[in-house]
C-alpha cells in the first residue's frame, strides 16, 4: 500500500489556498547565504541569481505546491542553521573515516551543495526524493550535473523496494548510512507513517547515528489536516510526542534513541504558523536531533 503524502494531490494549480504560499518576490536580504552559494559554487553571474532562482522556482512549483518551493524556504540552506552543524561539518570532513549523510526528501539537494560548498566530498552524501524531478531542477539549479560527485536516488520512502519502478533501489543504501537530515519532511504524514519512516532511517543506518532537522511543530501535538488534502491527518509534534514517536521506532527495531528537541520561532515562518491552524503561537518549529543510544 502506497501511502506518500502526493497521492492526495490532484486539485488545479490555481487554487487559492496554494497562491497564500506563493511568494512574487524573494527578499533579498534573507537570501545572503544562497546568492553566496549560487554565485561562487554555481557561477552564476550576480544580476542573474533573481531571475535564475525565479525561472527553476517556478517549474518545481507546477510540480508540486509546497510552501518550502513556493515561499523559496529552500534558499534558507536550512542545515547550515542547525546547531549541530559543525559537529557534522567535522564528522563527514573527518578523511580517517570517512562518514556518509543522506538528506531524505531532499528536493533540489540544496542542503547537499552547502555541504559540498563547506568541504565535504560528494561522494559521501546521498540525497532521496520521490520526484525526479525535483533532483532534476536541483542540478539545473546549481549547474552542477557534470562536477557534483553526489549520489541522488529517486524512491518513495514507503515502498518497498520491489515495488519501486526503475530508479536505483533505496536498499542499495541501507546500513550505510551515518547521519541522516530530514528537513520538512516528517511533518508531511501522520503517526503511523512517521513512525515507518523513522524504522526505515533505522535499516539505512549504521554505527553511532544521528537524525536533526526542522520540521514545523506545535505546542499542541497532535493529528492536524492535512493542507493539499484535509480529510487525511499529519502528526505536529513538540519535544515530547517526538521523544515518543522515536520509542516506538527504537520498540519496533529494537534500538533506543534519545531526542534533543525545542521548540523555535523562526523568522520567515511566522505567516504560516498563523495561517495554518489559526492557533496562533502554539505553532512553530521544531528542531530536533536524535542520536542512537543502542
Ligand atoms: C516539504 S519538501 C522539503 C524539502 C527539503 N527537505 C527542504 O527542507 O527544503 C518535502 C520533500 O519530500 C519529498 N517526499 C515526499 N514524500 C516522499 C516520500 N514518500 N519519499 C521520499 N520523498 C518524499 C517531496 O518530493 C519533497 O521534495
Amino acid at each position: 500500500m502506497a501511502t506518500s503524502e502526493n497521492n492526495s494531490v490532484n486539485v488545479p494549480n490555481d487554487r487559492r489556498d496554494r497562491i497564500r504560499w506563493y511568494n512574487g518576490d524573494i527578499e533579498e536580504e534573507s537570501i545572503a547565504p544562497a546568492r553566496k552559494l549560487l554565485e561562487e559554487y554555481s557561477n552564476i553571474p550576480s544580476d542573474q541569481v533573481i531571475a535564475h532562482i525565479h525561472a527553476v522556482r517556478d517549474k518545481a512549483w507546477k510540480i508540486h505546491p509546497y510552501p518550502c518551493i513556493g515561499r523559496f524556504r529552500f534558499l534558507d540552506l536550512s542545515i547550515s542553521l542547525h546547531p549541530l552543524y559543525p559537529t557534522v561539518l567535522a564528522r563527514l570532513s573527518n578523511t580517517s573515516t570517512p562518514q556518509t549523510l543522506l538528506d531524505l526528501g531532499c528536493c533540489f539537494g540544496q542542503d547537499i551543495r552547502r555541504l559540498v560548498a563547506d568541504g565535504v566530498r560528494g561522494e559521501n552524501l546521498y540525497g532521496v526524493d520521490l520526484r525526479l524531478q525535483f533532483l532534476e531542477l536541483g542540478y539545473e539549479l546549481f549547474r552542477d550535473k557534470v562536477s557534483l560527485r553526489a549520489h541522488f536516488l529517486e524512491g518513495d520512502v514507503f515502498e518497498e523496494d520491489a515495488e519501486a519502478e526503475g530508479g536505483k533501489e533505496l536498499s542499495t543504501l541501507d546500513g550505510k548510512i551515518d547521519i541522516i537530515y530530514a528537513a520538512s519532511f516528517l511533518h508531511l504524514f501522520d503517526w503511523e507513517e512517521q513512525v515507518r519512516v523513522g524504522m526505515r532511517m533505522v535499516r539505512f543506518m549504521r554505527g553511532d547515528s544521528l537524525v536533526f532537522g526542522r520540521q514545523v511543530g506545535t505546542t499542541k501535538p497532535g493529528p492536524y489536516p492535512r493542507r493539499m488534502d484535509p480529510s487525511r491527518s499529519r502528526y505536529t509534534h513538540d519535544p515530547d510526542s517526538f521523544q515518543r514517536l522515536w520509542d516506538e521506532v527504537g520498540e519496533k527495531t529494537g534500538t533506543k534513541w534519545k531526542v534533543i528537541a525545542e521548540l523555535k520561532t523562526v523568522k520567515g515562518w511566522e505567516r504560516e504558523v498563523q495561517e495554518e491552524h489559526g492557533a496562533g503561537e502554539s505553532r512553530m518549529v521544531l528542531q530536533f536531533e536524535v542520536h542512537r543510544l543502542g
